[in-house]
């Protein structure tokens, strides 16, 4: 058996953020075709750690793709300065069943999770939006940034996190990385009010249990990704918003 290994490194030698976008707008139009065999997301509970394991898989004839990826969600990682959302892809031969290839599921997870945004923003959002405010700095939170820049002309980004220092940090690596290349200025913002006034796109990307930016402050015709929640009691958007906006969603029955 042999099983090919791809890292990081060898992941973004050959694929970048432009090219996850258009694969995730083609992706979502398979999967709305009815063209993918995609179960619901199996979740197992590890409470003694605090942890959540949970189990992704798929088969989309059109490509030969089928696999399973393995994502844990463990909160309380980031304070033993690991990873809170580790996570391999497996890949099996369609024809044979067996494992050809093992990813660095995390590398993927940030691409796919900024990708699948990207392509929303890129489709709603308003195409002269230059301001854009970003909440939560974690694992998750420099590739959304790269998204949203790689599909609109963003000039000014403000970045919001509870942690304060984290935000400020965050900001800075960003800036360094993206501040030349997009022409964008990228701070960090201590009030959420002040993050989102005036944001023509605005992204969630917490592990937030309560809405993180007061509703009735976004300015109208404002897009919004809301990435984090993915359990009954999580939440990033609150009522005012879900109440007044037009609501789209990646899949119906995950959603639900
Ligand atoms: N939709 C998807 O496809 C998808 C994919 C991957 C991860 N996720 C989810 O996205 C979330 C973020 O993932 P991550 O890896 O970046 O997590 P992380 O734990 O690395 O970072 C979360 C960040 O959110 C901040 N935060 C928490 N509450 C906040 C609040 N009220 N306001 C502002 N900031 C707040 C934390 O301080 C931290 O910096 C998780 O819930 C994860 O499960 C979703």
């Amino acid at each position: 058996m042999q099983i090919t290994m791809l890292n990081e490194k060898a992941i973004r030698a050959v694929y970048t953020m432009k090219d996850a976008i258009a694969d995730c707008k083609e992706a979502a139009k398979l999967y709305s075709a009815g063209q993918c065999s995609i179960p619901l997301r199996t979740n197992l509970n590890i409470p003694e750690h605090n942890g959540q394991s949970l189990y992704m898989y798929g088969y989309v004839p059109a490509v030969h793709a089928l696999g399973v990826k393995i994502v844990s969600v463990y909160p309380d990682n980031i304070q033993k300065g690991l990873n809170s959302v580790p996570a391999t892809m497996v890949l099996l031969d369609a024809t044979t069943g067996t494992v050809s290839c093992l990813l660095d599921g995390t590398v993927l997870t940030r691409f796919r999770t900024g990708a699948i945004v990207g392509a929303a923003t890129d489709i709603l959002a308003r195409k002269d939006s230059t301001v854009f405010a970003l909440f939560g700095t974690g694992g998750q939170a420099m590739s959304q940034l790269e998204a949203v820049l790689t599909v609109r002309p963003i000039k000014y980004v403000k970045v919001y996190d509870v942690d304060f220092a984290r935000a400020k940090e965050f900001a800075y690596q960003a800036e360094e990385i993206f501040g030349k290349q997009y022409d964008v200025e990228i701070r960090a913002v201590n009030a959420t009010d002040e993050a989102v006034q005036n944001a023509d796109i605005i992204t969630a990307v917490t592990t937030a249990t309560h809405a993180v930016f007061p509703g009735e402050l976004v300015k109208t015709g404002a897009h919004i990704n809301g990435v984090g929640s993915y359990r009954p009691d999580m939440a990033e958007i609150d009522e005012y918003i879900v109440s007044h906006a037009k609501v789209y969603v990646d899949t119906r029955n995950g959603a639900l």
